[in-house]
């Protein structure tokens, strides 16, 4: 948490278009709009969301808020400090995201992540590459909807020389105005899948939705964009409408090849690549450069791969150190719930490894999951245990979606699903019986059935949509078998 003041409060007031009523009691070191995590000297902000936050101010200036944010009808209690009145609370803290982004230095440099999956993981390198490169300040967890964009934004210190920002949507038109707040100078789509294809009629509307990121781009700032996304030609296409530099990312083309495919400005490719039971290393090579740089993340998979490629990309295009950005990777390991490792002893003896991919899923991370599983020798791993929740959000193709990864079962050598929920009961019926742990219709239910059957030398990967609550049963394991290892887990989501 900064310690310095970010706004003065008369500044914070014009900022929001605002009247205000007190003075604040001690400097405005942040903001929060929720008090079970407000912290002394945060401006809290009164949303309403699936609450109203006006309910909570006493309980804000009780933890030590400097200021609150409220809307004009609020009446104040007994023990309120200084309050910013408003029409709208949101509208005032996107006027503050937008003062906030104003006020950086003309040299600063903003980057925006989006895409169906890999925007955390994405944004989480990005912050440790450019933190090694000058102060960088970036989203928390996922906050990259129409309130946790605005809020990153606000939280922003002055001083700031590399901003980077997650950007979700749910819907078309989402990440038009988000982007439009952000106004990066890089803008990046990690992957489009099918991913929340419930509001869209297809998935060429999931690939023009992201595609507004490109929107909010500065001029002459830079799209990367994935060559070997089976929509890359329309992102690249939707690029050219706003006339930036376009660098493509490709894992498996040559830099020479896919620029005259796609007719990109630049490429970041993968030269060379080597996984162990723990990291990925290897070499990557960009057009127009001599040589390669090497690399090496804590993390295994092609998808983590695929993302410092990106944070490659992200690098040379804001004209930073990019050998020395590239190089702070080494530190990387993935947030708590997408592919952190532990390994466990049982108390009799004998060792599991637990990959916990519990905190969300679809069809596209789910075979980005399964495929590190080939990476894990069958002589120490003799067991590759895959433990499967619903995917969530996938509309009518569901059933079909979830029994469609069958071939990515096969194919990494699955030995035994267990499986929770309605639609991975699709997937659970369909493979030989040989290969079936358990199926249950809740992860509670399914949890005695997995336990019961774990043994020395399984590997067990456990994912689903966090809806599913699949962590319960990481949970479980945990309690169960006894660490060995401190959990390969970096910063919190
Ligand atoms: N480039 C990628 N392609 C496919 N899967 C990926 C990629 N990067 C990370 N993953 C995996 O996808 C899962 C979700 O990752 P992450 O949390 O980064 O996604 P997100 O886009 O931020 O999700 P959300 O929409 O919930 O915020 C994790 O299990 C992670 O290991
Ligand atoms: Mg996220």
């Amino acid at each position: 948490m900064t310690t310095h003041p970010l706004w003065s409060f008369e500044s914070l007031v014009a900022a929001a278009g605002a009247t205000a009523s007190g003075s604040p009691a001690g400097p405005m070191t942040g903001f929060s709009i929720d008090t079970r995590t407000i912290e002394p000297g945060d401006v809290f902000i009164a949303l309403k969301d699936q609450r109203d936050g006006h309910d909570f101010v006493s309980a804000a200036f009780a933890k030590g808020a400097a200021a609150a944010i409220v809307s004009d009808t609020y009446a104040a209690k007994p023990g309120d400090g200084a309050l910013i009145r408003t029409a709208d609370t949101l509208l005032a803290l996107e006027s503050i995201g937008r003062a906030a982004r104003a006020r950086l230095a003309t040299d600063a440099r903003v980057i925006a992540v989006t895409g169906s999956v890999g925007k955390t993981t994405t944004k989480e390198m990005l912050r440790l590459a450019f933190q090694a490169l000058g102060p960088t300040h970036a989203s928390e967890k996922s906050y990259n909807n129409h309130w946790g964009v605005p809020l990153t934004l606000a939280r922003m210190p002055a001083t700031t020389r590399y901003a980077i920002f997650e950007i979700g949507m749910n819907h078309a038109g989402e990440i038009t105005p988000l982007t439009g707040m952000v106004r990066p100078h890089v803008a990046l789509i990690t992957t489009v899948e099918n991913a929340h294809i419930e509001n869209f009629a297809n998935e060429e509307g999931i690939a023009d939705a992201k595609a507004e990121i490109f929107t909010g781009l500065e001029p002459s700032g830079t799209a990367l964009i994935n060559l070997d996304n089976r929509h890359a030609a329309r992102l690249i296409a939707s690029a050219r409408t706003r006339h930036v530099h376009i660098t493509g990312i490709t894992k498996d083309q040559q830099p020479a090849d896919a620029i005259a495919k796609f007719a990109v400005d630049d490429v970041v490719a993968l030269a060379a690549c080597q996984m162990t039971a723990t990291a990925s290393q290897g070499e990557v090579i960009r057009a127009g450069h001599r040589g390669t740089l090497p690399f090496s993340i804590g993390t295994v998979g092609l998808h983590m791969v695929m993302n410092a490629l990106f944070v490659t990309a992200a690098l040379d295009a804001t004209g930073a150190a990019t050998p020395a950005g590239l190089a702070a990777l080494a530190a990387f390991s993935p947030p708590p719930g997408r592919g952190s490792r532990t390994r466990l002893l049982l108390n009799g003896g004998g060792e599991i490894l637990l990959i916990d991919e519990s905190y969300n899923a679809n069809p596209a991370s789910m075979r980005a999951a399964l495929s590190v599983l080939p990476s894990l020798p069958r002589t120490a791993y003799p067991r590759r245990i895959a433990v499967l929740g619903d995917m969530l959000e996938l509309g009518p193709e569901s059933p079909a979606l979830h029994a469609g990864l069958q071939d990515a079962i096969d194919a990494t050598g699955v030995d035994l699903l267990f499986a929770a929920g309605p639609n991975m009961q699709h997937l659970y019926e369909q493979v030989p019986a040989a290969r079936r742990g358990a199926w249950a219709a809740s992860s509670a239910d399914l949890e005695p059935h997995l336990l019961a059957m774990l043994q020395p030398g399984d590997v067990v990967m456990v994912k689903g949509s966090n809806g599913s609550k699949m962590g319960r049963l990481v949970a479980a394991i945990e309690a169960k078998w006894v660490r060995t290892t401190p959990a390969e887990t970096g910063p919190a989501e």
